[in-house]
């Protein structure tokens, strides 16, 4: 493991050209846990930023928190909307006079979407269109999207490559997939420049712990911190590419600015690892031990999971090449990058 990751030459190309010439962005979803770290490097890189959210699962502490980090002057480049992408007013509003649109506002997790795939589908493809069709009225120079490893359903082969993909294997997957499908037909039809960005199981500062449908690295940590139970579904052979949040952030820069090579493609966003359960709880408890907090239970093991694939790794070749991609942090740098976060954020 290394102390410090090497930094990306692109990235550091792109951060020093928007230093130079200061953009205008929309971030949707900008007070959850992917937008908020968006808005806050946008800033910390002298941007002026739009933020859309209706709160659905984002919080006011995010921003509040981002406020504090990058201080006023940067925090007084920031607009925010409270609103909802599936109100075309509000899409058009937010996108007016936008440059680059980071659209990350959508209703995560597969098992929400088997339990309400009504509104799951209203929010993840019908506010997608409304958002994808201000955009293209504001003419803006790129709209990056979350998309969604999901999207390779039950396609075994590993590491997944961009273009072999499955059938979905929940409704959130069919949005995501939808989505895809969408921006390509805009780029087709109205000229619209977009990048669809895999992501695969990011983590790191701010991700919620709390709620039905957290996320496993954030609900562990927080059952650890307070000494409850930890529940592995299944025999946690199962494993994930996780992907630590300053590897996405870069990569949603990069493909904002991307050249016409790197533009209107879809690209896996994650490190290129695998780690299965049983060693993400290992490492969560060597972390956090480091900490000073020490977590002696052994985990439970409950049920497979509805909907959840056994395995997901990525073949990250695709944006390296198109769009100098080199993620800086693997699972370990991350983990013991997002720690010290969470145990501050839950004592
Ligand atoms: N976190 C991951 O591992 C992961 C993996 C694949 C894809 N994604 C995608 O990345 C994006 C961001 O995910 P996240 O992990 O930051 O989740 P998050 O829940 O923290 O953020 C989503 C944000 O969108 C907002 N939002 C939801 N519905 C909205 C609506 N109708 N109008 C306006 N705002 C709305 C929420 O309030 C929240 O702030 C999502 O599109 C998600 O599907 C995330």
């Amino acid at each position: 493991m290394t102390s410090s990751p090497s930094v990306s030459a692109a990235f550091n190309d792109a951060m020093a050209g928007l230093q130079a010439q200061p953009r205008r962005w929309l971030v949707t979803g900008c007070a959850g846990f992917i937008g908020s770290n968006l808005l806050e490097a946008l800033l910390a890189a002298g941007q002026e930023v739009v933020g859309l959210d209706n709160f659905a699962t984002g919080h006011r502490h995010n921003l509040d928190e981002v406020a504090a980090n990058v201080g006023a002057e940067a925090w007084a480049r920031f607009r925010f909307m409270e609103g909802d992408i599936r109100d075309m007013d509000t899409c058009r509003a937010a996108a007016e006079g936008v440059d680059h649109v980071l659209h990350q506002a959508a209703l995560g997790s597969v098992p929400r979407s088997l339990e309400d795939p009504v509104t799951t589908n209203e929010v993840n493809i019908g506010g997608f269109l409304k958002m994808l069709v201000a955009a293209r009225d504001a003419r803006v120079r790129s709209f990056v999207y979350a998309a969604s490893s999901s999207t390779y359903g039950d396609h075994p082969g590993l590491p997944k490559v961009e273009d072999r993909i499955g059938k979905p294997l929940s409704p959130y997957a069919v949005t995501k997939f939808v989505d895809e499908l969408y921006a390509d037909v805009f780029t087709r039809a109205y000229g619209t420049p977009s990048v669809g960005l895999r992501y695969f199981n990011v983590f790191g500062r701010r991700q919620d712990p709390e709620g039905a449908y957290a996320a496993v690295i954030p609900r562990w940590i927080a059952a650890m911190i307070r000494d409850e139970e930890v529940i592995i579904n299944g025999d946690g052979e199962t494993s994930r590419d996780f992907c630590y949040i300053d590897n996405v952030v870069q990569a949603n820069l990069l493909a904002a600015l991307a050249g016409a090579e790197g533009m209107n493609q879809v690209y896996n966003v994650a490190y290129g690892g695998r780690t299965t359960l049983n060693q993400l709880f290992g490492y969560l408890s060597q972390f956090l031990n480091e900490l000073g907090i020490v977590y002696e239970r052994a985990p439970r093991h409950g049920d497979f999971r509805a909907g959840d694939v056994r395995h997901s790794q990525a073949d990250i070749g695709k944006a390296e090449s198109l769009l100098g991609y080199a993620p800086q942090y693997d699972v370990r740098e991350g983990l013991k990058a997002a720690m010290p976060w969470y145990a501050q954020f839950l004592r």
